[in-house]
Order: structure tokens, then sequence, then C-alpha cells
């Protein structure tokens, strides 16, 4: 399965923090938000990734991500000259998914939780229809809201039967987040969408397709999983105190590519050293070299 990650946009709800700066590359506490939507595409097993922002942003995205060896991986990357909405992702990556499933990564989407790599692969298999998660939150009105039915003999999965984008009045309080799973037809139903009454691609159109076709697979993200998104002042604030608390409590890190690179076995041990040893004034680094002292004294 290829893996694009959108990190397009304006970021216009966080100015002027994002007036010169890409808001996925703003640091949520110790890291660039990108690395955690990276993560979630890694965990999955994806390893071949396209990376699409602005022509403005996509060298500071090249400069911080190279060529994806230094977490066993290859980034692609694309340009949106204009933001077109979500769903352009597939025109724009037409080529490099070349008639592959894909995963599409919103760059500002954080998940944290026990269940999630599991989940995340399984959701990686899917070979027809797509998946996407369903997150319940306390305001739904913000995002795509899903109803849907659960499958009989599964508590965390079912099948769509209601998407709306921002509803006023949500049917439900289970908003989708922005990491779907698609079979090898995202392509050809995004190519055959018509922009919305705001101009834009919508993402949820080509969901409701898929659940037009009944292929539109739900899975339940409940309590144990943090979904978070940092695409304002107030939730990048929160977001960063969340990493912080978790990783200064356990001394593990959330989301660290190098580490995901190496306990994946897309890097080995020399390869994590020479990272670690490159970064070794930092806490980042420091961490990365204790990982292989844990491992010796184990
Ligand atoms: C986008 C999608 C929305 C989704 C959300 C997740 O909204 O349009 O369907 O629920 O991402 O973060 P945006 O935050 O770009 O307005």
């Amino acid at each position: 399965m290829k893996g694009i990650i959108l990190a397009g946009g304006q970021g216009t709800r966080l100015y002027p923090l994002t007036v010169s700066l890409s808001k996925q590359l703003l640091p949520v506490y110790d890291k660039p938000m990108v690395y955690y939507p990276l993560s979630m595409l890694m965990l999955a097993g994806i390893r071949e990734i396209l990376v699409i922002s602005t022509p403005e942003a996509l060298p500071a995205f090249r400069k911080l991500l190279g060529d994806g060896s230094q977490f066993g991986v290859r980034f692609v990357f694309q340009e949106q000259p204009s933001p077109r909405g979500i769903a352009e992702a597939f025109l724009l990556g037409r080529e490099f998914i070349a008639g592959e499933p894909v995963c599409l990564a919103l760059g500002d989407n954080i998940f944290f939780g026990t269940s999630l790599p599991q989940r995340l692969r399984r959701a990686a298999q899917i070979r027809q229809g797509a998946v996407v998660f369903a997150y319940q939150v306390r305001d739904p009105r913000r995002y795509a809201v899903v109803t849907f039915q659960y499958d009989e003999s599964d508590s965390e999965r079912g099948l769509a039967l209601t998407l709306e984008e921002k509803p006023a009045q949500p049917l439900s309080r289970y908003a989708v987040p922005g990491l779907y799973f698609y079979d090898a037809q995202a392509v050809a139903i995004a190519e055959a969408l018509k922009p919305s009454a705001r101009g834009e691609l919508e993402i949820t159109d080509l969901n409701r397709v898929y659940m037009q076709r009944g292929q539109l697979h739900v899975e339940v993200l409940g309590r144990g999983v943090a979904w978070l998104d940092a695409g304002t002042p107030e939730s990048l604030v929160q977001a960063a105190a969340f990493v912080q608390t978790v990783q200064e409590r356990q001394g593990m890190m959330i989301s660290c590519p190098e580490e995901i690179a190496y306990r994946m076995g897309y890097i080995d041990a020399a390869r994590l050293e020479a990272q670690a040893r490159q970064l070794a004034q930092t806490t980042y680094g420091r961490y990365l070299l204790q990982l292989l002292e844990d491992e010796v004294r184990e």
C-alpha cells in the first residue's frame, strides 16, 4: 500500500503563526507536527510515501524529511499549487499511486493508543472498499460525522450509513479523523468528483461514494485512544501538553519515526545509532541512544 501525507493549506486558523511557516512543520512539543501522521503510516507498514504541500513550504519538507532512508522509507514530494481540497491528493498523486491501494493521512492529525498499530495494520490490508475511523468527540460539528451499523460479530467495526461534512445538526457524535485507507478505486472516484459549494474536492464526497457502494468500513476508536488535531492555537497547545505529559511520565516517545523504523525492522541498529549521534546534543538524540543501550541490557 502507498501512503500520502497531505500537508498543504494556508493554516489560516493559526495566523499569524502560519503566515510564513507551514502548519505541519510547527512543533508539537518536541517534534514537527508531520512526524505524527508519518508515524501512523509507518506503523501501518507503509514505506512509500508521497508528501504533498504548497510550493512555498515544500522545500522545508524536503529539508526535514530528506529521501527517507533515515527512517527506512522512501519519500516523494509534490506541490499542490492551490488548495483545491483534500481529495485532490488523489489527482496529484495519480502517478505515484500507480493503481495500488493507498492510505491518506492529514498532516495535522495526531493519534496515540496501544491498540493502534494492530488496527492500522488491519486497515492497511483492505483490498476492496475503504476504511475510515470513527471517534467520539464532544463537538462533532467541526468534522465529518458518520453513523454506522456494527458488524454482527464485531464490536469495533461497522459499515457506514450516513456521512456529512461539518453538519450543523450532527446525526451522531462520531467524527471521522483524517486517516483514510482505500482500495484501488480512490483515484477514479476522485476524478469524477465535482467541487463543493466552497470550491473544494471534499474527502467526504469521495467517502460517500464508497458508502453508497456499501464499501465504507468504519473502525471505531474507543476509550484508550487519543485523537487530537492541531489546527487551532488551543488544540496545538493541548496536543503539545498531552505529548509532554505522557512522554515525561513514561520516558517513552510518542510518534518518534526513528524508533518506529527500528522496532519495525525498517532500519538496523547501525542506522539508528548514526541518526542518534547527529542529534546527540538533544533529548531526542539521547532517547535514541538509550533505545540501543536498553536493548543491550535486556
Ligand atoms: C478535514 C475533513 C474532515 C475531517 C477532518 C479531520 O477537515 O474535511 O472531514 O473530519 O479534516 O481532521 P478540516 O480540519 O480540514 O476542516
